[in-house]
């Protein structure tokens, strides 16, 4: 279970969250839309504990986030960031694994890497691109590895930022239905940005559209395409005239 209530940000003079609220229950799915710079990557990064709001609260499975200790809200869950964010100077298996290297939950190499090349090959990877580097690998074999490491551990949220940008038509609907065969053999509740609206009756039951800082519509993703809502209408429709600031 996510919620986020009533979330609030500004950096500097810039207002970007103002008043947000996401309610996703224990094993749904639920994509969130909107125009870029509109504050998506930030409500990640809020739910993460990795950046503090001004007010209002996030819970995960009925326990409040704390920035304080993003640690203990970093090993409940998956997430792959926006351009895959791998370590470049880390072999594959190490990436998938960071979060088993050190700390509470620490395995020796052997274990990280077995468990490493486990969860390659539910993303369809070979157990030879364990050793490999993130400079070796094509843009899609990025994602996967990214994916490989979100669901490392059997986290029960995953978040995913733009898991497809960037990627041909047909890597984006391979890795679409990767993050649905996980979505469904998983049994966990996800987050996903994403700008394709294709993708989002692939991966996700339900939507929400972000924008000036207040999420405008809720749905479910298969009422997206014939909503009348203007934001909906405008967003999806990439028209330049409606009630979203484009400029
Ligand atoms: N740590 C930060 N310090 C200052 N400003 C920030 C910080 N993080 C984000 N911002 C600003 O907040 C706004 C929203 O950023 P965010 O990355 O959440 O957008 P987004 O909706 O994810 O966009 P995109 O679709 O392009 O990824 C941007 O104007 C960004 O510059
Ligand atoms: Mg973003």
């Amino acid at each position: 279970m996510i919620e986020i209530r009533n979330i609030h940000k500004t950096f500097g003079k810039q207002k970007v969250l103002d008043g947000v609220n996401i309610f996703a229950h224990k094993g749904s799915s639920t994509a969130l839309i909107g125009t870029s710079g509109g504050g998506k990557s930030v409500i990640l990064k809020i739910l993460l504990g990795l950046i503090e709001p001004d007010e209002g609260e996030v819970f995960i499975d009925n326990v409040k986030v704390s920035h304080r200790e993003p640690g203990r809200t970093l090993s409940r869950i998956g997430m792959l960031f926006q351009g895959s964010a791998l370590f470049d100077s880390l072999p594959v298996w190490q990436n998938i694994c960071f979060k088993f290297l050190k700390g509470t939950e620490k395995l020796s190499s052997k274990d990280a890497k077995e468990l490493a090349i486990q969860n390659l090959e539910k993303v369809g990877l070979n157990y030879k691109v364990a050793n490999k580097f993130p400079a070796d690998l094509s843009g899609g074999m990025k994602k996967r590895v990214a994916l490989a490491r979100a669901i490392v551990g059997n986290p029960k949220i995953i978040l995913f930022d733009e898991p497809t940008t960037g990627l041909d038509p047909i890597m984006t609907n391979t890795i679409n239905s990767l993050i649905r065969e996980i979505v469904e053999t998983m049994d966990v509740t996800t987050l996903t940005i994403t700008h394709d609206i294709s993708s989002v009756q692939q991966i996700s039951d339900n939507v929400a559209l972000l924008d000036s800082g207040r999420i405008r519509w809720e749905g479910k993703s298969k009422e997206l395409k014939g909503s009348k809502d203007p934001y909906v209408f405008q967003f999806i429709n990439g028209k330049h005239n409606g009630p979203i600031n484009v400029n």
